[in-house]
């Protein structure tokens, strides 16, 4: 990624914060001053205003709140809105800026909030997939891009990144998070928040990012979204929260609260979360922003009667922000005025609003963002290169048997086939903000564009998904019946040296309030697969999905499998460039892909529990009827060339505070192209005051080789890397054994020991 692209975006996006550099410096070290005094003139109306978010009527995620359009603009020509959401063009914010400015006493400007997920009209992978990659840089520049092609638009917050922890395939937000493990999380967290905020949210082309959902959402029972959460202490500061952490040390300009409840507490009302935890231990001084509704939501859980009291807990546990949820404008100033709610917190609120408008330049200009010169400078075309590069990295290259890949000009005739094979809209995803409809690049076309003249390239769409856009009740409407397409697509397998069958997940099936008990191949899909490989066996399975799916008769009857999830706008082409070996996949698993739905939630980082193994007898921690291990776990991915390690040796055995430890490993490209590999480090604390995992990802590197290359890899190994939230309720090393453990995936490790002693 180190081109002279990248390069140019961040001239581009720092050059004009470089010309008001002087004036940013002085503007942030007055940041409070000019927050007090502009806090110290506002009426008791004014300041619970600023916590009231409206959003646009057009593209609603949630039920809207009760007010018109007539209502909502009154209110913004008072002053009694802070920030908006889903206005969804530049001249709808301009006119809400407007109104703001031009009426209301204060003319405290708006900021513009949106679901910025994977990019904004250039489309990346989706975050699980983009995830696979594990390279950072990559994800800060998608992040970089989605920033710049947001404020073109207006766009000044996004509600991103999701950095839920989650380990059940079945819920559907696992496409919007990095998946099952917190450390890749966290990273993957930070690089986005660096990628929106760039080094300072003063500049013209940065946003303010979100880190969400504040906290648990992820570990929803049965994977159902919106479920009950009971989570463990354990769990909860060891798994979930590290990577809010993470976030907010990397100076996240907001964080969002969840749905969900854990152990009986909303988190929107959820105070050890929010102000003992975050604002208070984290001393975090950005905003918090409830999830849609998720104030009178509370009424729903049944842990306040009305709107008021939802309000009053909302508060007092330090949810800043009201997202269209119409109770904060209803009832603070009550709750202040008869005395049931401390005016000072409803200050700490606003103070913490104003400042994230400071700091975006907008009491300098409000209209800083609303700038139609943004947009002529933008290439898009530069954006899809880059988007191209993102998703042929993302790629995961599960099976590779016969030589299947990558496909030599040798073979003169492909059928692509499948619902999905020449989708163009499955790959945008859900969350896709101004991402077009139909507008990815299909599989048949990416294949038609890389293959010579003398290749014949036939299309058959075999059979539908007959999920319809924008349905609810996905799996009644699925197709089940339908066979008319099955005898084209078999006729032009036979006829074919090999078949792409392009198999998987409708662009939303996955996504919010998109869970499923089901994660195979929906409809007739199996069935067609099944069909098309009695008649030709030489199949390369790709996958378009946003979720790990149930894929063991695949797994077991394919020669080839490639992971391509939702990859954007460039999907086809860089599904070819790796099909065809222009790009020689690295791309490794960010969560386990089960071998059936049953085994679900299925992560790697799992607890020995008293009876792990035992080939003897039937009384152990397992199922009777699979294997309890994934299918394919967590860090695998192939590549087109082998690489080998050595052993894995150590600088020392013992290890103290003042005396730390490297790990070395050489890794050797065996094989005959040159290939980038992901070299994993876990560590396993063997016995502690809490049960620890079996093993916890703690470090990675990325080595490109060329065939015959040897390279040593070293790991550092840091106390810190060896913490975690004991018995004392503390983050701390304790003394005793671990085992490392170094590979290219979370099961064939090469493994060591050693001791700590404090
Ligand atoms: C989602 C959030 C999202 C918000 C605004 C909610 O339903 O849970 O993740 O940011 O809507 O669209």
């Amino acid at each position: 990624m180190k081109n002279s692209f990248l390069y140019s975006l961040l001239i581009l996006s720092f050059s004009g914060m470089n010309a008001q550099n002087s004036e940013i410096k002085s503007s942030i070290k007055n940041v409070e001053t000019k927050v007090d005094s502009v806090l110290s003139l506002m009426t008791l109306e004014e300041k619970v205003g600023q916590l009231v978010q409206y959003s646009g009527s057009w593209d609603l995620t949630g039920p809207a709140s009760d007010l018109n359009d007539k209502q909502k603009e009154t209110n913004l020509k008072e002053g009694l809105v802070g920030t908006m959401l889903n206005v969804l063009t530049m001249e709808g914010k301009r006119k809400a800026q407007k109104l703001v400015m031009e009426n209301s006493r204060m003319k405290i400007p708006l900021i513009f909030g949106y679901d910025v997920i994977h990019g904004y009209k250039t489309i990346f992978p989706v975050p699980l997939g983009e995830t696979a990659s594990w390279d950072l840089e990559a994800m800060e520049l998608s992040a970089r891009i989605a920033a710049i092609e947001s404020v073109a638009e207006g766009v000044n917050w996004t509600f991103s990144p999701m950095i839920d922890v989650s380990r059940d395939a079945r819920w559907g937000r696992i496409m919007e998070g990095s998946g099952e493990d917190p450390y890749l999380t966290s990273l993957v967290g930070v690089a986005k928040i660096k990628g929106y905020q760039g080094d300072d949210l003063a500049g013209d082309l940065t946003i303010a990012a979100t880190a969400k959902h504040f906290a648990g959402y992820g570990f929803a029972e049965a994977g159902r979204d919106y479920n009950t959460v009971n989570l463990g202490e354990n769990e909860l500061q060891n798994t979930v929260l590290p990577p809010f952490k993470a976030a907010a040390k990397a100076g996240v300009a907001s964080f969002m609260n969840s749905f969900n409840e854990i152990d009986g507490l909303p988190s929107t009302g959820n105070k050890y979360l929010q102000r003992e935890l975050l604002k208070g231990e984290w001393n975090w001084n950005g905003l918090v922003v409830s999830d849609w509704a998720s104030i009178p939501e509370m009424i729903v859980h049944g842990i306040a009667k009305d709107k008021k009291q939802a309000s009053q807990i909302a508060m007092n546990a330090g949810s800043d922000v009201d997202m269209e949820g119409g109770a904060y404008e209803t009832s603070l100033v009550e709750l202040v005025e008869e005395g049931s709610l401390d005016g000072a917190l409803i200050d700490d609120s606003v103070r913490r609003v104003l400042r994230v408008k400071f700091k975006l330049g907008l009491f300098d200009d409000p209209y800083k963002y609303n700038n139609p010169e943004v947009e002529k400078n933008i290439s898009y075309e530069d954006h899809r290169k880059t988007a191209r590069e993102i998703a042929a990295k993302s790629i995961v290259l599960l099976k590779n048997e016969k030589e299947l890949l990558p496909i030599k000009s040798t073979v003169k005739s492909i059928a692509v086939i499948g619902p999905l094979a020449n989708d163009k809209d499955a790959p945008i995803g859900n969350w896709r903000a101004q991402g077009e409809k139909n507008s990815a690049v299909s599989v048949v076309e990416g294949i038609k564009n890389a293959v010579g003249k003398d290749t014949k390239v036939k299309y058959a769409l075999g059979t539908t998904l007959g999920i319809s856009e924008g349905s609810f009740l996905l799996s009644l409407e699925i197709n089940k019946s339908d066979r008319s397409g099955f005898k084209e697509a078999i006729e032009l397998a036979k006829n074919s040296e090999l078949v792409v069958m392009v198999l998987g997940e409708d662009a939303f099936q996955a996504g919010e309030g998109r869970s499923q008990a089901k994660i195979g191949l929906a409809g007739l899909q199996q069935e067609l697969l099944e069909e098309i490989k009695k008649v030709n066996s030489n199949i390369v399975l790709v996958l378009i999905n946003g979720r790990p799916m149930e894929i063991s008769w695949s797994s077991e009857n394919l020669p080839a499998i490639v992971v391509a999830w939702q990859l954007g706008t460039e999907s086809g082409n860089a599904i070819a460039d790796v099909l065809f070996g222009k790009y020689n996949p690295s791309g490794k698993l960010p969560v386990s892909f089960p071998r059936l739905v049953g085994q679900e939630p299925l992560y790697y980082n799992q607890k020995n529990t008293g009876r792990p193994t035992n080939g003897e007898h039937v009384t152990y921690s397992h199922y009777t009827d699979v294997k309890k291990d994934a299918l394919y776990p967590f860090g695998y991915g192939l590549s087109y060339t082998q690489f080998e390690y050595g052993d894995l040796s150590l600088s020392e055995v013992e290890m103290n505070p003042e005396n730390n430890l490297e790990a070395t490993i050489s890794i050797t490209n065996t094989g005959k192209v040159k290939g980038r590999e992901v070299v994993q480090l876990y560590l396993q604390d063997i016995i502690g005051s809490r049960t620890r995992p079996v093993k916890e990802l703690k470090g990675f590197q990325l080595v490109d080789l060329e065939p015959g290359e040897t390279r040593k890899v070293t790991f550092p190994i840091t106390p810190k890397m060896l913490e975690f939230y004991t018995a004392n309720r503390i983050w701390e090393v304790e003394d005793g054994d671990f085992n490392i453990f170094v590979g290219g995936n979370s099961r064939d490790l090469k493994t060591a020991e050693f001791t700590f002693k404090n």
